[in-house]
């Protein structure tokens, strides 16, 4: 079985997708950037780890990665009694047992999220600027100090409790990127209850999927939003999933606009009933192992899964790696572009940043609106310091062309960011030489839903360490990576790849799938006995630099987004009119990944191609949401398939890729007419 996962894994097309895109060109490449502050390699405990001030052997970045892999007891107990604040303090640092998929860490501790991310900031930071809200509306900016941001949380802490919502219940989080959504998020860590925000660009059916899996009473949504300058009528998408919810027990919703819409005997108006509420609201103290969140996310098989996340180990993650992944210093404006739908949403939007005290951005409109200069003007207009974005709104842009950057002053960014799929050689060079002037490091981070925080990443506080381009680089503290081969055998040395796998535990990870702790277990700890297993595959270079090749198993990343195959194949094969699907990725331009679904229709149907294509369009947008639409859907009679009736995916993806000359042999397949007949008609459809 692991021979045949790992083998399956390691030869997957997808990694190669990836490794064409930018590691061929890379791989011969030999210089490399500096970071931009100073000329040593040594870290200053007293500034940058304090923690670690008596530990004379500590000097470089490496001495503290080094000590953080031998010594995880003390680096992570030290860091949890300094950077987090605690209302009873923790007995163990971590407790793990692999084979169960079980790990605690800080257990005998109570804490409380909001406390760490608001209260304990009051007192020096109350004026500060906690949120910088960039409206869809360009130039209409709204700052939120710490202190209205407490009152928020107050209120609706206060306003959830008294509709009925208490510690441990699940509350789906619907709405726009806004002071609302953030208060929301940190009202339910107040109060105990588990948020679950699901992207507000799913569709009802989908909030509906989740909103069921985790059985949640309560729901938040606003009347509308609004989104390069477009009015998305929220509440009704929201109302037709909780007809087929019928755990709902209420509906919150907040008004963005000042649009009216029907109110049912479930809705409640926050916006007014906000104001009734006090703003003092009573802390609910959770135990360190306590959920703070779920989060859905797509697998290669099955429905989407609710990953888990702890409120002590999260936290503390999420804080260390924000301050020293982009050497963030309090008083800077970070500016996370991505959407609180997504993990880089929860914690380098909200938990990270304000867990240390700083000035976080939300986004709430596209990169293209009203113009490709919109990142650029926000830059100038809110002189912001760090901005972390997605490659793949960097390959949009460059296309646009220099004027939109150039037109707008940059100087006050020091750290370009970028995470959710690999950092291509064209985009990585124009966001280094155009957007940071040649001024600014560009920080590729790698890590995922299921990690909590960054795990791989250049870490900028090295002074004087290189950047290779196109690589999240090095691990940071405490993340013990190791690359297995398809026999389930260590990878050893450099300039090799295989399957990148944690080797041990990190209090950032999640700690299971809602519900479905088994699913958690063969996913992530038995493919590879003893390590967590990301599923990406990796590169790992001289000095131990590592390179991510990309997914091995059936999920595809489109502009940053993890959809999973299976669940836009369900789709279409719900359609009385298909037989079967498969859906594939390949090599896109803009999006890094495209989809491509190939379709066998049943025999004697009676709609016409064009009127099916657009029926799996519509029951895609309607059962997921317009982010899985494929790019093509080719009908075929059949689908390539081994004499065991296995459906040979690989050759969909090299069809799919133009890559006819490397379909290998198809002589042993069961109707090898089948390759020429799709070959033929993908070429019709270019
Ligand atoms: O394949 C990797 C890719 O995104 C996947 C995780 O997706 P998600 O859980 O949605 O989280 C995205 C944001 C954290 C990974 O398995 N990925 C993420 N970062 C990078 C990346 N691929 C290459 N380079 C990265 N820096």
């Amino acid at each position: 079985g692991l021979s045949r996962v790992l083998g399956n894994c390691l030869h997957h097309e997808n990694a190669r997708i990836h490794r064409s895109i930018n590691a061929s060109s890379l791989l011969n490449r030999t210089w490399s950037y500096r970071f931009h502050k100073g000329r040593s390699n040594n870290i200053s405990t007293s500034t940058d780890y304090p923690e670690f001030r008596d530990l004379p052997h500590i000097k470089t970045h490496n001495d503290l990665y080094k000590f953080s892999i031998e010594d995880p007891e003390l680096f992570w107990s030290r860091l949890a009694r300094s950077r987090l604040t605690w209302s009873k303090d923790f007995s163990t640092a971590c407790k793990s047992d692999f084979s169960k998929g079980k790990f605690g860490w800080f257990e005998g501790g109570v804490l409380n999220a909001s406390v760490n991310c608001i209260d304990r900031h009051l007192e020096k930071r109350g004026d500060e600027i906690a949120l910088i809200w960039e409206r869809d509306e360009p130039g209409t900016h709204r700052f939120y100090t710490y202190k209205k941001l407490s009152e928020m949380v107050g209120k609706i802490g206060n306003l959830l409790t008294n509709s009925g919502v208490k510690a441990g219940d699940r509350v789906a989080i619907y709405l726009p990127k806004s002071p609302t959504a953030i208060a929301t998020m940190l009202a339910c860590a107040r109060i105990g209850a588990i948020h679950s925000v699901v992207f507000a660009g799913f569709s009802a059916d989908a909030l509906a999927g989740r909103i069921n899996d985790a059985q949640a009473e309560t729901v938040v949504t606003a009347n509308q939003t609004i989104r390069g300058g477009k009015l998305i009528e929220l509440k009704k998408m929201v109302d037709a999933a909780v007809s087929k919810s019928p755990c709902v027990k209420r509906v919150l919703v907040y008004y963005r606009t000042e649009a009216k819409v029907p109110m049912g005997k479930l809705d409640i108006d926050m916006t007014k009933a906000m104001v009734q509420e006090s703003p003092n609201c009573p802390v609910v103290e959770r135990n360190s192992e306590d959920t703070l969140f779920m989060l859905y996310t797509s697998g290669s098989t099955g429905s989407p899964k609710g990953i888990t996340h702890s409120t002590a180990g999260y936290l503390l993650y999420t804080n260390v790696t924000f301050k020293h992944a982009f050497d963030y210093n309090v008083g800077e404006k970070f500016g996370c572009v991505a959407d609180i739908g997504w993990i880089t949403g929860h914690s380098y939007v909200l938990y990270g940043p304000l867990s240390n005290g700083g000035t976080t951005l939300l986004f709430e409109s596209t990169p293209l609106y009203p113009d490709p200069g919109r990142y650029w003007e926000m830059v100038e207009r809110l002189k912001l310091n760090h901005i972390y974005l997605a490659p793949t709104s960097l390959r949009m842009l460059l296309k646009s062309g220099d004027e939109y950057v150039k037109k707008y002053d940059r100087s006050s960014l020091r750290k370009l960011g970028c995470v959710g799929e690999p950092l291509n050689h064209e985009a990585w060079e124009w966001y280094y030489n155009v957007v940071g002037e040649r001024r600014c490091d560009i920080i590729d981070t790698w890590w995922q839903t299921e990690t909590g925080g960054i795990c791989i990443s250049p870490r900028p506080s090295e002074i004087g360490a290189d950047i290779q381009p196109g690589m999240p680089m090095r691990p940071m503290p405490g993340i013990d990576l190791a690359l297995f081969d398809s026999q389930g055998k260590e990878v050893k040395g450099e300039d090799v790849e295989g399957a990148l796998c944690i080797r041990r535990p990190w209090p950032g990870m999640a700690r299971t799938i809602y519900r479905d702790h088994d699913r958690f277990l063969k996913t992530y700890f038995q493919t590879v006995p003893d390590v967590y297993y990301t599923g990406d595959g990796a590169h790992r270079h001289k000095e131990g630099h590592y390179q991510i090749t990309g997914r091995m198993d059936d999920v595809l990343n489109v502009s940053g987004h993890r959809l999973g195959t299976a669940e836009i194949e369900d789709v279409m094969d719900d359609h009385p009119d298909v037989a079967e699907t498969a859906v594939v990725g390949f090599p896109h331009d803009i999006k890094g990944e495209g989809i491509y679904a190939y379709v066998v229709l049943k025999d004697g149907r009676k709609t016409k191609k064009n009127e099916l294509d657009q029926q799996l369009r519509n029951a895609i947008k309607k059962k997921i949401g317009g982010l899985a639409l494929p790019e093509v859907i080719l009908f075929t009679p059949g689908l390539p398939r081994t004499r065991s009736g296995k459906i040979m995916r690989r050759i969909l993806r090299k069809v799919a890729s133009n890559k006819f000359d490397e379909l290998g042999d198809t002589s042993t397949l069961s109707e090898p007419e089948i390759v020429d007949f799709i070959i033929n008609k993908h070429k019709e459809l270019l």
